[in-house]
Formats: structure tokens, sequence, C-alpha cells
């Protein structure tokens, strides 16, 4: 067979243990090109660039990256050891703000430092690197349970329509809205995807319909604004997409054009379903109005894949990266632990623990 680019890590470290190795997302579906990462600097800008992207894959990237600044901190002292370790994970945290994934990663990393005072400095480097791979693992085994109880929601034949890359791109394998997707493939399900464009970057089209492609699903890709005229069809039994932080209340961010797909959803009548690992639900955010929303460079929506600009010099460019779709939108979340319901502010806290 072949190989695909799922046969690719998003996300690993080298065999050294010394370079994070990452695919450069923003040359898909064109060029297969692989980043070898080693400073602060790159993998920040990596991050900020969205070379690696997509929830999990960041909070992975950074668990990576933030043991290779460990690693390379020369110090026998713990305070002082923690204290660039602190500077490092304050960097790198501050590369992307919606995804929580980023932030509940470090700071994982950081428990480990913490809770390991009196070790050596050499030994909470090795265990750095330990919890860093499980933070990888835990990410594959949450992407598959995701798929497992998401599976339970669909239909033979089923349209499913997806949103941005919540792919294998998007984290360490499976992904979270397409594990359905895969794992409803191999046992016959006969889903028809359809693949919103995504604008201003595209992951839908460069992504999505790529990684789907590449795994021989029926996809079918349309720009955003599509979407409301396949419903109207008939044409979708489910929506299915990722998040990027969901608050206590069930209010949950995603790539930008996720709420206007949930608003159509609802007046057509179609589920609309958002797939959650819990690393991804923040019982720290109230609700929706509490979560930082990226903004990103006008030339995103003006400039960039066009040959030539494709709006009028000097216009002004509203450019936010995600949206919040209102708990209220959404019939379910999907997450590795099951599927929870409305009213939503009881049962995440119930599975949130
Ligand atoms: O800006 P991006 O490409 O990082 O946005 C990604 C998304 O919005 C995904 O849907 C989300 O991170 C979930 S990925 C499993």
């Amino acid at each position: 067979m072949p190989k695909t680019i799922l046969d690719y890590d998003t996300v690993a470290l080298d065999d050294g243990d010394s370079s994070l190795i990452i695919i450069d997302q923003t040359k898909l579906p064109n060029d297969l090109v692989m980043l070898h990462l080693r400073t602060q600097k790159e993998i920040y800008d990596a991050i900020y660039l969205l070379e690696v992207r997509g929830a999990p894959a960041i909070g992975v990237a950074a668990a990576y990256g933030i043991y290779l600044a460990a690693k390379g901190i020369d110090t026998d002292d713990y305070d002082e050891f923690a204290t660039q370790f602190d500077a490092a994970k304050d960097y790198l945290a501050s590369s992307r703000p919606t995804a929580v994934n980023l932030t509940w990663a470090l700071n994982r990393m950081r428990d480990v430092v913490t809770a390991n005072k009196t070790e050596s400095v050499a030994h909470i480097k090795e265990l750095l690197l330990a919890e860093s791979r499980k933070i990888q693992q835990e990410d594959i085994d949450t992407c598959r349970m995701i798929g497992e109880n998401g599976l339970t929601l669909l239909h033979k034949g089923d349209g499913i329509i997806t949103h941005c890359n919540a792919g294998q791109l998007a984290t360490s394998k499976y992904g979270t809205a397409t594990a359905p997707m895969y794992l409803g493939q191999k046992r016959d399900y006969g889903f028809h995807i359809y693949c919103d464009e995504t604008r201003p970057l595209l992951q839908g089209a460069r992504l999505t319909s790529y990684e789907l492609m590449s795994a021989g699903l029926d996809v079918t890709l349309m720009c955003d604004g599509m979407a409301a005229s396949i419903m109207k069809r008939g044409l979708a039994q489910a929506v299915i997409t990722g998040c990027d932080r969901v608050a206590a209340n069930g209010d949950a961010a995603n790539k930008i054009g996720t709420m206007p797909l949930a608003i159509a959803a609802k007046h057509f009548g179609v589920p609309f379903y958002i797939c959650a690992p819990s690393s991804t639900i923040d019982m720290k955010t109230a609700t929706g109005d509490d979560i930082v929303i990226e903004e990103r460079k006008p030339s995103e929506v003006t400039d960039m894949w066009y040959e030539h600009p494709m709006a009028p010099k000097g216009i002004k460019v509203f450019n936010p990266a995600f949206d919040v779709t209102d708990a209220s939108l959404i019939t379910a979340i999907i997450t590795e632990k099951g599927v929870i319901y409305p009213p939503f502010d009881k049962s995440i806290k119930k599975i949130m623990g």
C-alpha cells in the first residue's frame, strides 16, 4: 500500500529526543514538508503560524516543546531550573490564546516539576520526557474513544458536515470529529462527508478533505456558506466539529464559522455535535463570554492563497480565528468518557468529576 498523509506523525520527537518533528501543515496538500524544530522560537513560531495546529496537536507540541526547553537548561539547582522552566512555559503559552490544550499540557508538565522538588534536575528532565510521551499516548486513546462514542450517534449512509480540521492532522491520531468517520468507514457505514472549506485558512479544503480522501472516505468539499443548502436538501443527518475550549456551561469555541453552522443545523433540525477531549473542557472558564478569541492578520483574508490581493488595498478586515457556539445550539458533546447532553452545566460537572 502506498503511504498516505495518515502514515506520518503530526507531532513527534526525533529518535534522540532532541528535536520536535512536525508536518508543516501550511504546505499541505501540495507538499509534504517535515520540520525539525529545536529552539523555543522555532516551536513558538510553528504554533503561531499554524504549521502545527488543532487544539490537541498544539498541546502535544507544547509538551514536547517544554521538554526540549527543560533539557537545554544548564543548571543543577532546582530553583534556577524552575525559574527558567517557567519563562519558557510562559513564552510557549503566549503563542495562541484560544485552545486550552496548550496551557493544559504546559501546566501538566509544570506539575511534574513541582511534584519532584526533591529529585535531581537530571531526573526531573527524565520525568518530563515520560510525561510528554504520556500526554501524546492519552491523546491517541482519547480520540479512539471519541470515535467509538461518536459512532453510537450515527447511522449507515449518513451525510455528515464537518468544519475546519478536527482530523488526525489536528491530533496525534484519528482526530476528534473525524474519529467516528474513520471508525465508521472500517465498519462499512458508508458515510458521505461534506467539508466546509473553512475560510480564511482553508483547513477544511487543504487538510480535512485531503486526509479523509486519502483514507478512502466519500468526501465533498463546499464553501462555508453552502452548508445550509446541504441541510435544506436533506443531505446531512449530522454536523460534527471539534472545539478549542468548552466552558463550564457548555458554550464551545471552535474555528470561525462553527456558530453559523450550529444556527443553521438548529433551523433545519439536524443534530449538532461537538467532539471534546476532556482536556479541552475548561472548568475555570464559566461561559463562552470568558473565552479569549484570537484575532489574526488581515492579510489572511485579503492576500493569502491568492496570486494577487483579492480586496482593495487598505480595506478594513474582521478576522477572528474562532467563534463561540452557544450551549443551547449543541445537541450533545462527545467526549472520551461518554456522550453528554444538556443541561451541560450539570453533565459537564459530572463527567469532569
Ligand atoms: O486555527 P486552527 O486550525 O488551530 O483551528 C482548529 C480548530 O478549530 C479545530 O476544530 C479544533 O482545534 C479541534 S481539533 C481536534
